[in-house]
């Protein structure tokens, strides 16, 4: 439901000028005092609003900040984005998500940080989260087998390239989950689940893009570095939002085969010879395909298929 922060905003934006304290009054059914100390709550947010005696507030900057206002705010998307919760500061938008999601939580709640002070990456590793970049965990709860939950992970990675592709960047995907653009990572996703035997209780996807911050290893990029500007956040996340709702709608119509095709199209592993760490095993070959359970099939130089489910993966320019 829209809190009477949201409404102000909204009526504010709408009329691009000023509008009566009374009219806003009005409107809400709440008195002039109460508008004033919204609006008041407002500016302490971040935002720009001229007072104007006899006119009333006219909206006139908006923060640089991943809000719900700001986020929902045209945002095209009916499931992913409905709710959404946010932070300047969180240890890690991965433990507020599964807290949230263990309470009961709507699937599609979003839960975005602007930095985290113990982000998580893949395989129990830190992942660095400085302001200006999207920080994000998504609340699923698909009606699948859970032995298919990994291709959540697939799905998010399809999704984010498109996006990504829509705002000017060559991204593509290395296996499993990485999204790549001129060679260095802009993108990592992370997905958790909750399940019992036979049924998902919840997912959380999880995914991290440099997008504004400065890039946070020798082997990352950012948006904007690649793009030589800076990038809209409210924008690029929502058009995140609304292709990982079309993708994950499609999943649940029409199953995993779309999205497979999709990875396949966008994929920068396939093809290429590789090095997959494995646990403690070490598997180099050229990259063949993946298959429906999102495992890695590698040819390796004896000729035989090597099928990978989950490892590391470091692209070689010669085997
Ligand atoms: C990886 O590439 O290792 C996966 C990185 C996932 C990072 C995101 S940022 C939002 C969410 N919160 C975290 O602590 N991690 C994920």
């Amino acid at each position: 439901m829209e809190m009477t922060k949201e409404k102000i905003l909204r009526i504010l934006r709408e009329s691009g000028d000023y509008v009566s304290g009374e009219m806003l009054a009005d409107t809400l059914g709440i008195s002039r005092a109460a508008v004033w100390k919204h609006v008041h709550m407002l500016i302490k947010d971040g935002y720009r609003i001229d007072v104007a005696q006899g006119k009333g507030y006219r909206l006139t900057g908006v923060p640089d900040l991943l809000y719900p206002s700001e986020v929902r705010y045209g945002l095209q998307a009916r499931l992913l984005g409905r709710k959404i919760v946010h932070f300047m500061s969180i240890s890690s938008t991965i433990i507020v998500a599964r807290q949230l999601a263990g309470q009961g939580a709507e699937e599609g709640t979003v839960v975005i940080a602007e930095t985290q002070t113990q982000g998580k990456g893949r395989l129990g590793r830190v992942f660095v989260t400085p302001p200006g970049g999207l920080w994000m965990s998504i609340i699923l709860r698909p009606q699948i087998d859970p032995m298919h939950a990994p291709n959540i992970t697939l799905l998010a990675a399809v999704s984010v390239t498109k996006a990504l592709r829509r705002a000017g960047l060559e991204a593509a995907i290395k296996w499993p989950n990485d999204v790549l653009v001129n060679g260095k990572k802009i993108c990592g996703i992370l997905t958790e689940m909750s399940a019992e035997m036979d049924a998902v209780n919840f997912i959380i996807l999880s995914i991290g893009i440099n997008v504004n911050n400065e890039a946070p290893l020798e082997t990352a990029t950012t948006m904007r570095a690649e793009l030589g500007r800076e990038v809209n956040r409210v924008r690029f996340t929502q058009s995140l939002l609304e292709t990982l709702e079309e993708d994950y709608l499609r999943f649940k119509e029409e199953g995993f085969t779309p999205i497979l095709w999709s990875w396949r199209r966008y994929s920068d592993t396939l093809g290429r010879p590789v090095e997959v760490t494995y646990q403690d095993e070490v598997v180099r070959g050229v990259a063949q395909d993946v298959d429906e359970d999102g495992s890695l099939l590698v040819k390796t130089p004896d000729g035989s298929i090597r099928k990978i489910v989950s490892g590391d993966c470091r692209h070689l320019r010669s085997l």
